[in-house]
This record gives C-alpha cells, structure tokens and sequence, in this order.
C-alpha cells in the first residue's frame, strides 16, 4: 500500500503515543480535497491535517481568519472519504474556540460528526484550557497549537518566529504542561526555536508535531502546497520544497493550450 511502511494499521492516538515511544518519527501534511488526500494516504503519510491554511492556498487570502464552520466541515468531509489509514485532523476555525466552553463543545461535535475526523486541532493554551477540557472530556481527541498560531495574526503584528525571549518560552512549557493535564494527545510546535522545541519534546507525553521548530520534535507537519513547490512566492527557511509542480503544471497547461489552438487535441483515438 505505502511506499514507506508496511504498516497498514489506521493511526490512531494510541499509535501517535507508541510511535513517540519508540522514537518513531511522525509525518503530517495538510490535505483540504479528496484527491490530495487520497494520494498522500496511500504514500504512506500518517497523519493528514485539514488545515484552516486552506484560507491561504485554496482560497488566496492573507491570513486564516475568515475560515467558517461550514467551510471547514465540508473540505474534511471530502478529505475523510480519501484516506483509508492515516489519522485525519481537522482544524477548528478562528472564533470557534475561544473561552466559551459549552459553545466550542456544541462547534467541536458539530466538526467530528459531520466529517468523520479523528481528532480536531486548536490553537491556544492557557486562555482557552476550559474548553478543551470540555471537548476532551466528550470524548474528542485534541491536538494542540502553540508557538506562532496564525489565528492570532492580529494579536502579534507579524509571522515571525515565537518565543524566543524568556518570558514567551516560559508561558510556552506552561501551556504545555496545561495542554497534557486537559487530555490532549498532542501538539503542533510552530516556528519557535529548535532548542525549545527539543525542551517542550522532552517535558510531555503528548507527540509534539513541528513546522519550523527543528528536529527534535516527535513528528513534522507542512503545509502540502508548499511542499510539493506549487507555490512559487513561499520560501521561508523552515521549508524544504520536494518538487516543483509549479513548473510541472504550467508547462502542462501549456502543452494543452497549445494542442488545443492547433488542433492537435483531440485527436482520432481520443474522439468517439
Ligand atoms: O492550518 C495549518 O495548515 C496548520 C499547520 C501549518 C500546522 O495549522
């Protein structure tokens, strides 16, 4: 099935758990669409995340924040009907989380049930730790964000690397210490630096999952577009680009267009 392990097992946050045992690193990748995600389950991939960085790649906007409920349920529908053995994590959008507990448990059985996902992800520590108890205690798994979280753009001014001073670091191993006691089962650690990364690694028993944190993390997750080079304007230093199909799919396309004008396509065999 997978070019990579010969494990067929689906994924699950028991498998998350061992794998951090053994030292067995965890790959993640975003997926928003059942074709994607399909194609990275069957590469072998064990976790899929429907990331609201589908603002960003499938819908062109500047930050996540405009990602609703709905929209968000009806790409992790189509992305759990792809995937057959990894765990698929869905994000839960800006303002659906945040400090109303009974609200983000209604928004958080609302995800589970009309996706099928198997855990959902929240950004926020300390602030929000009463609602992810409440959505732990219903029984859904949580995968945590802390370090930069996108969803507080706003709030920071900028995309640069997080916790790098004394204080922010602190707060950081707190709300991890908190993210572990409230049940979650584990966390993404972005963009903050490697030697902290590597200290919150070692502090929790939840599998700590980075993008720009280094490679001490338990596992690591990018964005697939990103990845996969189809999205010529992002470089930042933490990602490594495993092909260029921006190249691939513009000279595809104009291939096409140009059997297209000289009707070279269709052809005899390819006509009824
Ligand atoms: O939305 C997203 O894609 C994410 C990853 C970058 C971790 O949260």
């Amino acid at each position: 099935m997978s070019t990579y392990t010969e494990d067929n097992r689906k994924v699950t946050t028991l498998r998350f758990s061992e794998m951090k045992q053994k030292g067995e690193k965890i790959s993640m990748l975003t997926s928003y669409d059942f074709t994607m995600a399909s194609i990275a389950d069957q590469a072998g991939l064990d976790a899929v995340l429907i990331g609201d960085s589908a603002s960003n790649v499938m819908v062109g906007n500047s930050t996540t924040l405009p990602m609703t409920l709905d929209q968000m349920i009806f790409m992790g529908r189509s992305v759990v009907n792809g995937v057959k053995r990894a765990m698929v994590v869905i994000d839960m959008p800006f303002g659906s989380c945040s400090g109303n507990p009974e609200k983000s448990l209604e928004a958080a059985i609302r995800m589970m049930k009309e996706t099928g996902a198997d855990a959902l992800k929240i950004e926020g520590g300390e602030e929000i730790i009463e609602d992810i108890r409440k959505i732990v205690n219903a029984g859904i798994p949580v995968m945590g964000h802390l370090g930069l979280m996108p969803q507080s753009i706003n709030k920071y001014g900028s995309y640069a690397i997080r916790a790098k001073d004394d204080k922010e670091s602190k707060k950081l191993l707190s709300d991890i210490r908190l993210l572990e006691e409230a049940g979650c089962f584990s966390v993404v650690l972005e963009k903050i630096p490697a030697k902290l990364a590597e200290e919150a690694t070692k502090s929790t028993t939840m599998a700590t999952i980075g993008i720009g944190a280094g490679p001490a993390t338990d596992g690591q997750v990018l964005v697939i577009h990103d990845m996969l080079g189809m999205n010529k304007g992002f470089s930042p230093k933490f990602l490594r680009k495993y092909a260029d199909l921006h190249t691939v799919m513009t000279d595809a396309i104009q291939t096409y267009v140009k059997d297209v004008k000289s009707n070279d396509f269709p052809n005899e065999k390819e006509s009824y």
